[in-house]
């Protein structure tokens, strides 16, 4: 069984390293035919964003290919990670967002920490594309004794009809993340507001009993 998976996992990794390789390489070279021909600063600044976004897409690709860990902070780094997240995506779509936390001096269980990342990624990725009409976002985490949740809201135009997260499309991005946070035992909902005003999206997940040590103490 277990060279079976590393077998499929070396193709899929081949695979993906060959076909993304092509397109990236063929991008990349269109993008710099491009910016040859701009003068405009601010033109040329997208074109050196978007080039480092691509050359960032490439290698994470690559990662999870090979089953890496990848692009998602340690527990201990998580609200840090978060606030450089959040920055960079204000940056972009140019949507503000406030990022309150509470309770978060304290170490946090990596998985637990990946998955509050990828929650508030996929969250603003969804913003960003579905909720284009919002001004502002909030996303609030908090650790209690036992649990942490993390709270994301915005007030874009939701969705034309209620977001059914238990028959989300598979490979979705709604069905992986309530996926993430039911292997981890906790609760996932994401509701719109009466009148279509705003999503609401909230995650709470339990802490696995370990001893509490203040950041810092432990490394
Ligand atoms: N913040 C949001 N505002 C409005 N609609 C949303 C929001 N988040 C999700 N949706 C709706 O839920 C659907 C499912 O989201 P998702 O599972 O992430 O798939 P995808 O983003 O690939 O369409 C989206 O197509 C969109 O209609
Ligand atoms: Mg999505």
């Amino acid at each position: 069984m277990w060279t079976i998976l590393t077998r499929e996992r070396q193709r899929l990794s081949r695979d993906i390293h060959d076909v993304s390789g092509q397109y990236i390489v063929s991008i990349l070279f269109r993008l710099a035919a491009l910016e040859r021909t701009v003068t405009d600063s601010r033109l040329l600044a997208h074109f050196s964003n978007l080039r480092q976004t691509l050359t960032r897409f490439s290698e994470e690709l690559q990662q999870i290919a090979t089953g890496e860990r990848v692009g998602v902070p340690l527990g201990y780094r998580l609200v840090a990670a978060l606030a450089d997240l959040i920055g960079r995506w204000e940056m972009e779509v140019e949507i503000e967002a406030r990022f309150r936390h509470r309770g978060m001096n304290r170490d946090l269980d990596n998985r637990t920490a990946e998955t509050i990342y990828r929650i508030v990624q996929e969250a603003l990725t969804n913003i960003a594309k579905h909720a284009a009409t919002a001004s502002a976002v909030t996303i609030r985490l908090r650790r209690m004794p036992d649990s942490v949740s993390i709270v994301i809201e915005d007030d874009g135009r939701g969705p034309d009809s209620a977001i059914d997260t238990a028959r989300a499309r598979r490979g979705s991005g709604i069905a992986g993340m309530s996926q993430r946070v039911a292997e981890l035992g906790g609760a996932f909902s994401i509701r719109t507001r009466p009148g279509g005003k705003g999503t609401r999206l909230a995650a709470t997940i339990p802490l696995v009993a370990s001893p509490l040590q203040p950041v810092g103490v432990t490394r």
